[in-house]
């Protein structure tokens, strides 16, 4: 197992690439299983979570292609089997992403149900519940989900909460349906309309991605095409975050501004200087310290719950105080007492985090708890007087693409080390 380790204070001041959007390339992956020919998808981050998705369609005997030049080429036709095992879906919750396509174009799904994870208990009932309304038989056995239908029915699913994956898994079941489906309460993320686009470029009839009520005709079958995953989002913000907490100055490319606009408002807030063009955004911070920001996290378009913990390790450095409430997950603050061991003035009670800004955070070892988490943490150990040694940094490659290089190009004094 590897760590990072981090040597604090170093002003961040350059140019950095953004990759393809790990929460886009995931259901595209899975969608892939709808599609009678060959897919290809491009701008593919090379992230753990892709290959644990690769490993999980090359389990089920789907032909996978991986190209040097961050492309997937992905063939179904060779499925032998409808199974998720348990040992990929306990190490990749977005798993579940294939139920609906298995169900959809094969009649049949055995998904391993999956368990709680850091960020809390996050079940799956309304990903059944949809397909039940589309008229698949589901029941739990063993720890999995077993489902068959002969051919899913198009129905009207009201969705209690707003639940990307669900909205994501009941829609590629949908594109396959016999008739209509309406998702109403449906996420309007940016990653589900790349997903609906990708599955409209495959021949599917789906409108409305985007609102919250998208319409989906059914249709007989999907082809190949090749198609490009939109930018990371979360790596953009995660960036712009950690040149804001060091007072730096920062390009960021290759990116989709008009997805930011929450984290741009609240990155303003904190006092930087922010400018957007059509695929990149610069910051400059002119050197100073950030101002507290509140935060309330929701689905999008509001505060993306993926950029919490980043921007709560900016609130431990910054001039006041900060409210920070997590509406989205119930457990969302495992990074707090590691920040807390860093001299960090964090308060927690029930959903909510009071940030009181400290002048400064003393390096000290740490350990992720989850994706995001890693990533606060990490912005902890850039502006942190002296050393921080990030330990369980497997979380970071699950969603950040070679993230110390990235970092050190941009002037951070960090690097990875075997344990
Ligand atoms: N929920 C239910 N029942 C369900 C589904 C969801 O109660 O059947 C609840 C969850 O427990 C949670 C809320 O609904 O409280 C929203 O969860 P959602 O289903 O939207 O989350 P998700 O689809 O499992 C995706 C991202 C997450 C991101 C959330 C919220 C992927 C692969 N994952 O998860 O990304 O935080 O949406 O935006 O798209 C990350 O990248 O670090 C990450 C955790």
């Amino acid at each position: 197992m590897n760590k990072l380790l981090i040597q604090g204070g170093a002003t961040l001041n350059g140019q950095v690439r953004i990759s393809g959007a790990k929460n886009a390339v995931l259901p595209i992956l899975a969608a892939t299983l709808l599609c009678e020919g060959t897919a290809i998808i491009e701008n593919v981050p090379h992230l753990h979570d892709v290959t644990t998705t690769v490993e999980l369609l090359g389990a089920m005997g789907v032909h996978v292609v991986i190209d040097e030049k961050l492309s997937i080429e992905v063939d179904s036709s060779t499925i032998e089997s409808c199974i998720a095992p348990y040992h990929l879906v306990r190490t990749m919750r977005s798993s579940i992403l294939v139920l609906g396509p298995l169900l959809a174009r094969f009649g049949e799904a055995e998904v391993s149900l999956p368990g709680g994870c850091a960020i809390g208990s996050r079940p799956v009932n309304l990903h059944i519940k949809g397909l039940q309304d589309m008229g698949a038989e589901v029941e739990v056995k063993n720890g999995y989900i077993i489902a068959k239908a002969k051919r899913l029915k198009g129905a009207r699913l009201v969705m209690d909460i707003v639940t990307v994956t669900g909205t994501e898994n009941l829609m590629m079941a949908a594109a396959l349906a016999d008739g209509v489906t309406t998702i109403e309460n449906a996420a309007r993320e940016p990653e589900v309309v790349d997903l609906a686009n990708f599955l409209i470029a495959m021949g599917a009839k789906i409108e409305g991605a985007g609102t919250d009520t998208i319409t989906i005709n059914g249709v007989e079958k999907l082809q190949g095409i090749r198609y490009r995953v939109l930018p990371d989002r979360i790596e953009t913000g995660t960036y712009l975050v950690a040149a804001a907490i060091t007072g730096g100055k920062i390009m960021v490319k290759d990116t989709a501004p008009r997805l930011l606009d929450a984290v741009i408002d609240k990155l303003r807030e904190a006092g930087a200087d922010v400018e957007v063009g059509d695929d990149w955004i610069s910051l400059d911070m002119h050197g100073k310290r950030p101002k507290a920001v509140n935060i309330r996290t929701a689905p999008y378009p509001a505060f993306p719950t993926d950029m919490q913990a980043q921007f709560v390790a900016l609130d431990t450095i910054a001039e006041g105080t900060a409210t920070v409430v997590e509406t989205v997950f119930e457990n969302r603050f495992m990074h707090v007492q590691e920040l807390q061991r860093m001299g960090a003035d964090i308060e927690v009670e029930g959903n909510t985090a009071i940030v009181r800004g400290v002048e400064k955070l003393t390096g000290a070892p740490i350990m992720a708890t989850d994706l995001r988490a890693s990533a606060s943490l990490i912005m902890a150990g850039l502006v942190a007087e002296g050393e921080t040694e990030v330990h369980r940094i497997y979380h970071i490659d699950r969603g950040y693409e070679i993230i110390e290089e990235k970092l050190a190009l941009l002037g951070a004094n960090i690097r990875r080390i075997p344990v």
